[in-house]
């Protein structure tokens, strides 16, 4: 079983619905560690109270990015993390960090990338008056939301969406493809050798990629 270790900022919804999938006894990973970069995250009361080891390191305790990411590195390294989840963690992780956890490092990110990379992509899809949306798992590579693409799912935009209620809906839809997407990852079954793309095992690509059921 793979040691995954998650790093979150705020409410940790994503994280949690890894941690729930942990504990199916197929699980393909552990979670080791979850740790949030902000001490007053939501998510840490969460994982504290249901049984998940978890730590705050606060980027504003450090000088510099250089010594925060050091930290990072250093307690994964101790928890004996050999993935990283990001689950909501906003910040944004320097080349030398990416690089030293190339193929072992993955986001998720509330839209069908390549479109709508950065912040507000719900609220950019909407403006932008797109029919379908969703949501992205990708190994994280030194661009930012560029990363090889692991699974999506996509989502309706109704005619009546604001950016709340098309946000939970991919919401709903990041919570059933971020485990099957990292388990996929921790049973060899998916990997990033060269380029620009990920190798996903025949059998699995389709399961992969879906429409979120209503
Ligand atoms: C999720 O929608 C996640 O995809 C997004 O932040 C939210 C975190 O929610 N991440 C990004 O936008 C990263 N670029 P959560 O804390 O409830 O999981």
């Amino acid at each position: 079983m793979k040691q995954v270790a998650i790093l979150i900022s705020a409410r940790g919804s994503n994280m949690e619905a890894l941690c729930r999938a942990s504990r199916a006894p197929d699980a393909a990973y552990h979670v080791c560690r979850v740790i949030s970069n902000r001490p007053e995250a939501e998510g840490l009361n969460w994982a504290n109270t249901n049984g998940f080891e978890s730590l705050a390191v606060d980027h504003k305790q450090f000088p510099n990015k250089a010594s925060f990411e050091e930290k990072l590195h250093a307690e994964l390294i101790a928890c004996g993390a050999e993935y990283v989840c990001l689950a909501g963690f906003m910040r944004l992780l320097s080349a030398e960090f990416v690089q030293s956890w190339r193929g072992r490092l993955l986001n998720i990110h509330p839209s069908l990338l390549p479109s709508f990379a950065g912040l507000t992509p719900q609220q950019r899809a909407l403006d932008a008056g797109v029919r379908l949306s969703g949501c992205t798992v990708h190994f994280v590579s030194e661009i930012m939301d560029a990363g090889p693409i692991i699974a999506q799912t996509v989502v309706p935009v109704l005619k009546d969406d604001t950016e709340d209620t098309i946000s939970g809906r991919i919401l709903r839809a990041e919570h059933q493809t971020y485990w099957p997407a990292l388990s996929a990852v921790c049973k060899g079954q998916v990997s990033w050798d060269n380029g620009e793309r990920a190798t996903v095992s025949e059998q699995l690509d389709t399961s992969l990629h879906g429409c979120l059921d209503l």
